[in-house]
């Protein structure tokens, strides 16, 4: 195997050990903290109303969206069939030649010419009879719903002979037929046919049989099934029960669509947003970086169809009410893996592609790619106000191309805001903190308008690092906190967790972000998703299988920070400090202009129920009752298709006057929302 194809997981697998040997000491020396320490059971907390700290921004929890884990290919894009245009490095990857006993079946794989999309099959069927045919196994099997239409479609001409019909199957795992269908009236010509039909039972594992009837030669591309409940009812679209999800936290940016996959294991296979817009059948099918990233986890048939290009990101997007915020290929290969570089005088291409791109999302209808955008539904502009320049890079290379690719955008663009990368958290970097010191040395310099931190770490450097942004500049760029996620064992290990103490974790980290809203504007979680039996990386916010999905207890944390976020961060404190882990408390509190109410969030690590003694300055009254949400668990409780173990309970508080005590429980998280008739100045 070539070594530099295996370096990412080669990275991630030492960081996995190095992690792995830290966490678990670090992980004992908490836990014996956690059974014996004895921290104080009442905390006395004062709230200032009327003073305003900084604004909240509206972007300030957002969505990481990378096709890592089958997220788009076989999750959010409701496509069933797998290779449906025989793209992949074997054409039939995902089929199987089907014909009854003694019939002579050939696949031929053609080259259409057109490098867009260059093949198609060429069927050859030698006998007469209604048994020849192609299975198709989905994504780990197809997941069909009883009483929903499916739509399906194929491009087909005869070439020669009889072949007039395809009959259409959907079997369940026990290959009884749940559902039929059939297209008539094959030609000479290429056209597409369509047909609907309506399964007669659900089933998570199902394939789809296509059977030619006659003899002769046909030709086939494109062959295609979706279910028709998708997202907004769109033709083709999304599936909703994930869009719903991803709505649910009120994002308010959408980053896509990466992640390494913007950078590829080499340029080759970098992302290229231009060839996933347009029509559908013109998408440059490409492997997914993903594909064999982890010996642990291989994906031989993880490629991107492009059904979800940038055309349909920015569609999301402007459905979540969020900011799209793409992020484009600076010249540079995954620095984890090749790290190919595009030679400088070489790099015109790769700034025009983010030129064009600005142009594909806000450009006048008039423009070559604002047409684009229009012919392909939307003449309106998608409003786009960022671009990140880069996914993790890092060293001199990055900042020879960022300053020319940047000063190209600003020329044309200026108001367009611009996201530059410290590569990634320090710790997994081949020289430590010393490339990220020599970033910030560089954006202290070009001073872009926002610069992007990662952070994969252990439960208790999320826990000890509340205070990470308390020194930041505020004078600076703002600060994109645009991957972070606790990992249980370690880097991307095949072991992490999604349980409550790596949620709760993150959340007593997030106050730290939003204590610091001054500077940090944007933040994520990462990566998104995970299809349950097709994952390459774990832990993920949110996990689905073919018909269902489940949210983790780190969503919901994402979810109560983004849905309780107010919009001005106000001054909360406990003898005089902030609250970023003394005796295991956090706390952050925040005004909403919007409803009027007053919100504190406080997460109480420690495994001691306390009793928090607020008072409220700033304020004559308060009501005599407020709304607590309150998320709690055993450290190790997970969530599954099964049912939530940890998962937000509302209840109805008692609070009146400016002084009022609430408990909090014991590893929980809660926000406490309180109607305002006078929210101070
Ligand atoms: O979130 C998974 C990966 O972690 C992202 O693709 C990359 O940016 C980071 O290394």
């Amino acid at each position: 195997m070539n070594k530099l194809y295996k370096s990412l997981g080669a990275l991630f697998a030492t960081a996995l050990i190095l992690t792995i040997g830290i966490s678990c000491s670090e992980n004992r020396a908490a836990e014996a903290k956690k059974g014996t320490e004895e921290t104080p059971g009442t905390s006395n907390i004062d709230v200032d109303v009327s003073e305003v700290i900084a604004e909240i921004q509206p972007t300030m929890y957002g969505i990481f969206f990378e096709d890592i884990n089958f997220a788009i290919d076989g999750g959010l894009y409701a496509e069933l069939v797998k290779n449906r245009s025989f793209e992949f490095d074997k054409p039939l990857r995902g089929w199987t030649v089907l014909k009854d006993q003694g019939l002579g079946v050939r696949t031929l794989p053609m080259n259409t010419g057109n490098p867009r999309n260059p093949r198609y099959l060429r069927i050859q069927i030698d006998e007469t009879g209604s048994g020849a045919g192609l299975k198709n196994e989905g994504f780990r099997g197809m997941g069909i719903k009883e009483n929903i239409p499916h739509d399906f479609s194929i491009q087909v001409r005869g070439v020669e002979g009889n072949v007039s019909a395809i009959r259409i199957e959907l079997t369940d795992s026990q290959d009884n037929v749940i559902a039929e269908g059939r297209v008539n009236g094959i030609t000479n010509d290429w056209q597409t046919l369509e047909t609907s039909f309506t399964p007669s039972k659900t089933e998570s594992n199902a394939t789809m049989n296509i059977w030619f009837e006659g003899e002769g030669v046909v030709d086939i591309d494109m062959v295609s099934l979706f279910p028709t409940d998708t997202w907004k009812g769109r033709k083709k679209g999304l599936r909703a029960d994930l869009v719903q999800l991803l709505a649910d936290m009120e994002p308010g940016f959408l980053r896509f669509p990466g992640g390494c996959i913007v950078e590829g294991f080499d340029l080759s296979q970098r992302y290229q947003w231009k060839n996933t817009v347009g029509d559908i059948d013109e998408r440059v099918v490409t492997i997914n970086r993903w594909n064999f990233e982890f010996d642990h986890r291989p994906a031989p048939d993880y490629y991107q169809s492009f059904g979800v290009g940038f055309y349909e990101y920015f569609l999301l997007a402007e459905d979540l009410k969020a900011e799209p915020m793409p992020i484009i290929n600076c010249g540079m290969a995954c620095q984890f893996n090749t790290g190919e570089l595009v030679p400088l005088d070489e790099l015109q291409p790769y700034i025009q592609d983010a030129l064009d791109l600005i142009e594909f999302a806000n450009g006048s209808v008039d423009t070559k790619w604002g047409k684009l955008r229009a012919d392909m539904g939307h003449p309106e502009p998608f409003n786009m106000k960022m671009i990140g320049v880069g996914n993790e890079q890092w060293g001199p290379q990055y900042i020879e191309r960022y300053v020319p690719m940047v000063q190209a955008i600003k020329q044309k663009y200026p108001e367009m805001q611009i996201i530059a990368a410290t590569g990634s958290d320090g710790s997994i970097f081949p020289n430590g903190e010393e490339e990220i010191d020599y970033l910030w040395e560089q954006w202290r310099k070009l001073q872009p308008e926002i610069v992007d931190e990662h952070f994969y770490r252990n439960p208790d450097w999320f826990r000890e690092s509340a205070d990470w942004y308390d020194d930041y500049d505020r004078n600076g760029p703002k600060l994109f906190v645009g991957e972070y996620a606790s990992q249980s064992v370690g880097v991307a290990s095949p072991e992490n967790k999604n349980n409550w103490e790596t949620a709760m974790s993150e959340a007593a980290f997030i106050t730290g972000l939003e204590r610091n809203a001054e500077v940090v504007t944007m933040t994520s979680y990462a990566p998104l998703f995970a299809h349950a039996e097709g994952w390459q990386w774990t832990p993920d916010l949110i996990w689905f299988n073919n018909l269902e999905a489940y949210a983790t207890p780190n969503y919901h944390v994402q979810k109560l920070f983004s849905t309780n976020r107010g919009t001005h961060l106000i001054n909360i404190k406990e003898d005089g400090k902030d609250l970023s882990g003394q005796n295991g408390l956090y706390a952050t509190a925040s005004k909403d202009e919007e409803s009027g109410d007053l919100i504190i969030k406080f997460v109480n690590t420690t495994g001691q129920d306390k009793q928090l003694n607020f008072t409220v300055n700033g304020v004559d009254a308060l009501p005599d009752t407020g709304k607590l949400l309150v998320l709690k668990g055993d450290l190790s409780s997970e969530n599954s298709f099964d049912g939530a173990n940890v998962k937000p309970e509302e209840r109805s508080v008692k609070v009146g006057g400016t002084t009022f005590s609430i408990p909090s429980a014991s590893y929980s998280m809660s926000v406490l929302r309180v109607q305002m008739s006078d929210l101070g100045s």
